[in-house]
């Protein structure tokens, strides 16, 4: 037998291997290591079914890439203040040509799937040269990389399924020329349908007595019940009438006119036509064009065009049959304030995936990567690639815009250190060509999604009152803005600091287990592990200093009038933060468009050496895993990072860089 055989499991399979074409080259016995496996952790997905042989995978192989290591320093050489090349932003073409894998792991590759019987005819490399596609059966799949795919159902979502295996082995000649293959151990679907979003309903009552009480605290805690109201009652808007965007009342409804006022921010008065902003949504979470509708009748009459541009992405579709605030609340939320906020300037909402997939953050890459697209390289018969493999016309089908907000995240834990590095290099791509990327922190302090942590060896889950810190994705990567949350509080007015968000959610926020600390925050960490130290070791989180630390910035997370479902309710996340925040980037990008200048692509390097341009927050923490989570301080911390934006100071900041 020519493999030795990892796994018992797949044993039988090798009989079936014996029967393969030759190897091109013979390399002695090959020996299989594992590639990776399902992380521990993952909790919320039970095995169904094995899946029968004969079904068809579409298998992506992500190549190793060259030259990441030197992504800092490009990324510094266009992003920071100081660099001569400040703002000069590199093509698709250019990105494709400095992180093109190298000939010999192409070849590598597929002398391997040649060996393995999947023939160079069925095999495609994209335009990007990083990755190669073909479609294989099950039984090819299992054999080439000793696993077992099952179907797996979702614990709370029944016609959920995903395919997966448990772990995978590549041969070791192969193994350094391969970062990940799908689908395989990553249980990336359906982020969708996750989510669980904070709100409270207004009540006609409420607003009156918000009102009546001038946002004077003890009655408005008691005027906004929790108590879910008639959603049949289309009457529910109207009653909120211009007095609510009174400034004296934003410690309990935020409407666009307290973030103006907080933020320092005017009204938008630029729309290039080159500048939407992007919004992510991930399906069945969908906009209803009525809450729209509703939303901007109340809030901002004059805006030009109610309806953002939509981009269907991995099949997408903006879905209307099922109506909640957990299927409409999120995307009502992102585009009813950021549309507004950047009036006339669009939104372009990226609506990813279809209703019985889902859809994965690589969906999304894959659909946007400006160089899938934009590349006409035309070089499908590349030398350099011994022009017997065609490149696949699998490009991105819409345009990155120049700021892509998201506000939907996964624990680091769940996904794979491989899978989440090769996503963060593609932020890092996006980055190098002007595209700002901002995530929203997470909701839960220093505990997860659902608000669960780690147990002592990163193995398992806790019930989240004990545990180890469990950090986000993506906002770890550190190419990423990551955005936490604020507030207002309660008998404050927009003149007062802002504190931490403590009112339903708590700011995500923490250090993380998978990624580097990038250079241009290793002053900021370091002041704040030396000046505030926290009162926890290395049982609670990575203490070492050494790795990416997060959220970057803040912004008002609490109490957003938000029309959802034909009424107005109050929303609370870092979900309304990283919206908010991206709005100001896209008006700042107006600003330097109409001067001549470059978008501000990544913004990260700049704020970290200006954090004169942002409000600092002092106070609040930021709880979870049974702590009281950290504690924001002078400086930045990880809940409030360097904290909220001075727009005007801002927009000046990024106005005088070239
Ligand atoms: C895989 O099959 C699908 C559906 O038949 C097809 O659209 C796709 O192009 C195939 N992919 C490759 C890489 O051949
Ligand atoms: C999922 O299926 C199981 C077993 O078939 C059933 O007991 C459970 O109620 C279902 N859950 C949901 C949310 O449909
Ligand atoms: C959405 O609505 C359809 C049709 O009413 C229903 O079959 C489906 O289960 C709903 N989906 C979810 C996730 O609730
Ligand atoms: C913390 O991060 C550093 C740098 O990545 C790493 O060397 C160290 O092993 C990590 N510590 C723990 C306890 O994981
Ligand atoms: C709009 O943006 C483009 C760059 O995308 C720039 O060339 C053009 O000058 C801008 N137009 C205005 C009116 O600012
Ligand atoms: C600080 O935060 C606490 C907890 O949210 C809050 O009760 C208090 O009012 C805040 N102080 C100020 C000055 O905002």
């Amino acid at each position: 037998m020519r493999f030795n055989i990892i796994t018992s499991v797949v044993a039988t399979l090798a009989v079936a291997a014996d029967a393969k074409p030759l190897a091109k080259f013979q390399r002695g016995p090959l020996r299989h290591v594992v590639h990776e496996e399902v992380p521990a952790v993952h909790s919320k997905w039970q095995k169904d079914h094995r899946m029968h042989y004969t079904a068809t995978l579409p298998v992506k192989i992500g190549l190793a890439q060259q030259n990441l290591h030197r992504a800092e320093e490009f990324i510094y050489d266009v992003a920071n203040p100081n660099s001569p090349n400040y703002g000069r932003h590199w093509s698709p073409a250019e990105v494709i040509e400095m992180f093109k894998p190298k000939r010999e792991s192409v070849n590598a590759i597929m002398e391997w799937l040649e060996s393995e019987g999947i023939h160079p005819s069925r095999v495609k490399l994209s335009v990007t040269k990083n990755w190669i596609t073909f479609n294989a059966t099950v039984r090819e799949m299992e054999q080439m990389l000793k696993t077992e795919y099952h179907v797996y159902k979702h614990e709370t979502q029944n016609n959920t399924h995903h395919v997966a295996c448990e772990k995978y082995h590549v041969p070791d000649y192969v193994a350094e020329h391969v970062d990940i293959i799908t689908p395989t151990v990553h249980f990336d679907k359906s982020l969708g349908h996750e989510r669980t979003n904070k709100h409270k309903k207004v009540s006609n009552e409420a607003t009156k007595e918000l009102k009546r009480s001038n946002g004077r605290r003890q009655d408005s805690t008691k005027a906004i019940v929790g108590s879910p109201l008639d959603g049949s009652n289309p009457k529910q808007g109207q009653h909120i009438d211009n007095a609510m965007m009174d400034l004296s009342q934003c410690d309990t409804m935020i409407t666009p006119d307290c973030l103006r006022a907080l933020y320092n921010m005017p009204k938008g008065t630029l729309a290039n036509a080159s500048n939407a902003l992007g919004i992510v949504e991930y399906t069945p979470q969908a906009f209803l064009q009525t809450d729209l509708d509703l939303y901007f009748d109340q809030f901002t009459p004059d805006i030009p065009q109610k309806t953002p541009q939509i981009l269907l992405l991995a099949d997408g579709v903006v879905q209307t049959q099922n109506q909640s605030f957990n299927f409409n609340g999120e995307s009502a939320l992102d585009l009813e304030f950021a549309m507004a906020l950047i009036s006339p300037q669009k939104a372009s909402v990226y609506q990813v995936g279809d209703l019985v997939q889902g859809a994965s953050f690589n969906n999304f890459l894959d659909g946007i990567d400006a160089s899938y697209c934009s590349f006409k390289g035309g070089d499908s018969k590349d030398p350099n690639m011994d022009g017997q493999y065609s490149a696949s016309v699998e490009c991105g089908i819409a345009t990155a815009t120049n700021v892509i907000s998201t506000s939907y995240g996964s624990n680091e834990a769940d996904l794979g250190a491989k899978y989440e590095r090769r996503q963060c290099d593609e932020y890092m791509k996006l980055a190098l060509q002007g595209v700002t990327v901002l995530y929203s922190s997470g909701d839960s302090g220093v505990a997860g999604n659902g608000g669960v942590c780690l147990s002592a060896d990163g193995q398992s889950f806790t019930d989240g009152t004990s545990g180890k810190f469990n950090p986000s994705f993506p906002g770890g990567c550190p190419w990423v803005t990551s955005v936490g949350a604020t507030q207002l509080s309660k008998g404050t007015t927009v003149n007062d600091a802002e504190t931490a968000c403590q009112e339903v959610i708590f700011s995500g926020g923490g250090f993380s287990n998978v990624f580097a600390i990038p250079s241009y925050q290793k002053k900021a960490v370091s002041t704040f592990m030396t000046d505030h130290a926290p009162p926890y070791g290395a049982d609670r989180f990575n203490n070492s200093g050494k790795v990416r630390a997060f959220p970057d910035v803040s912004a008002n997370g609490a109490n957003y009038v938000t029309a959802v479902d034909g009424q107005f309710s109050l929303s609370f996340g870092t979900s309304a933060s990283a919206p908010v925040f991206a709005s100001m980037i896209n008006m700042i990008n107006e600003e330097r468009l109409q001067a001549g200048k470059s978008p501000v692509g990544f913004i990260n390097e700049a704020l970290y050496a200006n954090p004169q341009v942002m409000n600092d927050i002092t106070n609040g923490t930021n709880p979870g895993c049974g702590t009281v989570g950290f504690s924001a301080v002078k400086g930045w911390d990880p809940l409030t990072g360097l904290g909220t934006p001075n727009y005007a100071k801002m927009k000046k900041l990024f106005m005088t860089l070239p």
